[in-house]
């Protein structure tokens, strides 16, 4: 049987919207109070090393005001290993950072340092905090994951969704292929798979279907659509795409 699928709803834009102006609106703490009322199965929020969007305070407050699996997205930095150690999240997604991207732009390279990823991963995994590591969908990454000792993957679906905007169905295909042959190998060896970036409610449906993923994290597509229909109702529309694709699998 397909395991239900969890939303975890990523805020940061509500912050990067409210660092736009300087002070306190709109607060990404509130976005995930209305995201939680909404459905949402967790928060994400990335504190970047240049802290353009999601703030220290506002990491603090998430955690002393939410009850909701709070997953803190951060580079593999001392200081923010002492941060997650100290405010200590339910989960912490390890991502890759440059001071120049817009965005998180690949997955983590396991090869390059996995001496100090092994040990900033057993650093948080002490302080109780369950690790992901946010990788290429490749199944040789899933065998390196497993190897450092990470419970949880997450799939970077950017290549698949950058196709799918360009309309180019061969590579979209190919790409999800990768995705699907990467959940496979990973669930295999026992990982727990989620995926995020770049997910829509036009694009999700695909990725959804497969069946050994069991979180995607979303933050752009709904923080877009919210200015639009609201927060609540792009939640809403989110899942019931996320549901639609999820059933086409269980039905086939
Ligand atoms: N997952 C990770 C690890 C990310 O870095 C991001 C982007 O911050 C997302 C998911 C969400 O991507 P998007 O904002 O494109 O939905």
């Amino acid at each position: 049987m397909t395991p239900p699928l969890r939303l975890g709803v990523n805020i940061d834009h509500v912050a990067t919207l409210r660092n736009a102006r300087g002070g306190f609106y709109p607060d990404p703490v509130r976005a995930a109070h209305e995201a939680i009322m909404a459905g949402a199965d967790g928060i994400t929020a990335h504190l970047r090393e240049d802290r353009r969007h999601i703030r220290d305070e506002d990491i603090e407050r998430l955690k002393r005001q939410i009850l909701t699996p709070l997953n803190f997205e951060m580079a593999t930095t001392d200081e923010m290993v002492a941060i997650a150690r100290r405010v200590r999240p339910h989960a912490a997604c390890l991502v890759p950072e440059k001071r120049e991207e817009r965005t998180t732009e690949g997955g983590l390279d396991l090869r390059s340092s996995p001496e100090r990823l092994a040990a900033v991963i057993g650093a948080l995994n002490e302080a109780g905090i369950r690790v992901s590591l946010f990788v290429e969908p490749d199944p040789e990454v899933m065998s390196a994951a497993h190897r450092l000792g990470a419970p949880v993957v997450e799939l970077h679906t950017g290549a698949y969704a950058e196709a799918f905007i360009a309309g180019d169905e061969p590579r979209t295909t190919t790409e999800l292929d990768r995705i699907r042959r990467a959940a496979a190998h990973g669930a295999s060896l026992g990982l727990e798979i989620h995926a995020g970036h770049g997910l829509t409610e036009e694009n999700v449906g695909r990725v959804a279907a497969i069946p050994e993923i069991v979180e995607l994290n979303i933050g752009h597509a709904l923080i877009g659509a919210a200015v639009f229909v609201g927060l609540a109702d792009a939640i809403r529309a989110m899942r019931a795409a996320m549901e639609r694709g999820r059933g086409s699998a269980a039905a086939s």
